[in-house]
Parts: structure tokens; C-alpha cells; sequence
């Protein structure tokens, strides 16, 4: 695979988790406009809760792949990549926390709480998208500035582990 593909390839999976998000802004745009009844509502929050969960464990599958296969193998063939690598940690970290705390949210109006607040999780959530696609592109190209560094059997490994993405 010539590394372009391989970039088209990891970004197709990141597109894959965006599109989720798309369906979940949706749903909590229906809910801030409150254009349905309660029932409708119901019906919403548990798409919400589906599209949480199902994001959620795409992240840590996502997230696991690159730090435990990519990162790791990264610092040791290229050093100097190490703090733009810990960014993307971080990075990984606020995200799953950000996702997490919406779901939290969900459950609580799930659960009949009053506290829920569909503007404040449609902001929250776009604020985490914006957050997912920066943090995207610094990836691939990060990723891409490996592959031309990278030679013999380090490009070699490099590419193996971003095909299991
Ligand atoms: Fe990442
Ligand atoms: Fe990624």
C-alpha cells in the first residue's frame, strides 16, 4: 500500500467515528429544539445513549491500536516524535473523558433528571468535535512524516500497525 492510500485508509476510519457524531448532533439539536413529545424524547436519548456507547468503544479500540502498536514503536524509531506523540495521549484522554461526561448527561435525563440541558450537550459535543478533528489531522500527518523518515524493516512495522487501524 503506497502511503497515501495508507493515510486514505486511516482517515476513512476516523470518518467512520465523525459520522456517528453527526448523528448524535442531530439528536440533541431534535432535543434542544424540542420539537417532540415526551415520548419522542425518550426515543431520542436512547439514540444519544446508542450512539455514545457505540463511539465510545470505537475510541478505546481506535485509541488502544495507536497507542500501544503505533506510539510505542514510533518513540522508539523516531525519538524526537516523543512530545508530539504525548499530545496525542492527551488528546485521546480528553476526548474519551468528554465523551464519557455526555453520556453521563444522557443517563441523567434518561433517568427523569431535570438537570439535563440539550444546548449545553450540543455545545459540549460540537466543542469535542472540533477537539476529535484537529486532533486527527496532527495524527495522519504525523503519521505520514513517519512513513518518509522510516526505512527497511522500521517502515515496514510502521505500516503493518497502521493497517490493523
Ligand atoms: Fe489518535
Ligand atoms: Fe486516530
Amino acid at each position: 500500500m503506497q502511503n497515501q492510500e495508507l493515510a486514505h485508509r486511516i482517515v476513512q476510519d476516523h470518518d467512520k467515528l465523525d459520522r456517528t457524531f453527526t448523528d448524535l448532533e442531530r439528536t440533541f439539536t431534535d432535543l434542544k429544539d424540542d420539537n417532540f413529545d415526551r415520548r419522542q424524547d425518550h426515543e431520542l436519548l436512547e439514540d444519544a445513549r446508542a450512539d455514545l456507547n457505540f463511539a465510545l468503544e470505537e475510541m478505546l479500540e481506535h485509541f488502544g491500536v495507536e497507542e500501544e502498536a503505533i506510539f510505542q514503536h514510533l518513540r522508539q524509531a523516531l525519538p524526537d516524535l516523543s512530545e508530539r506523540l504525548d499530545g496525542l495521549e492527551e488528546g485521546h484522554e480528553a476526548l474519551c473523558s468528554r465523551v464519557t461526561q455526555l453520556r453521563k448527561m444522557v443517563a441523567a435525563a434518561e433517568a427523569g433528571l431535570k438537570t439535563f440541558d440539550p444546548a449545553a450537550a450540543l455545545e459540549s459535543l460540537q466543542q469535542m468535535r472540533r477537539i476529535l478533528s484537529l486532533h486527527n489531522n496532527a495524527e495522519v500527518q504525523i503519521f505520514l512524516e513517519a512513513l518518509e523518515r522510516l526505512d527497511g524493516d522500521d517502515q515496514r512495522i510502521l505500516r503493518e500497525n497502521l493497517e490493523q487501524l
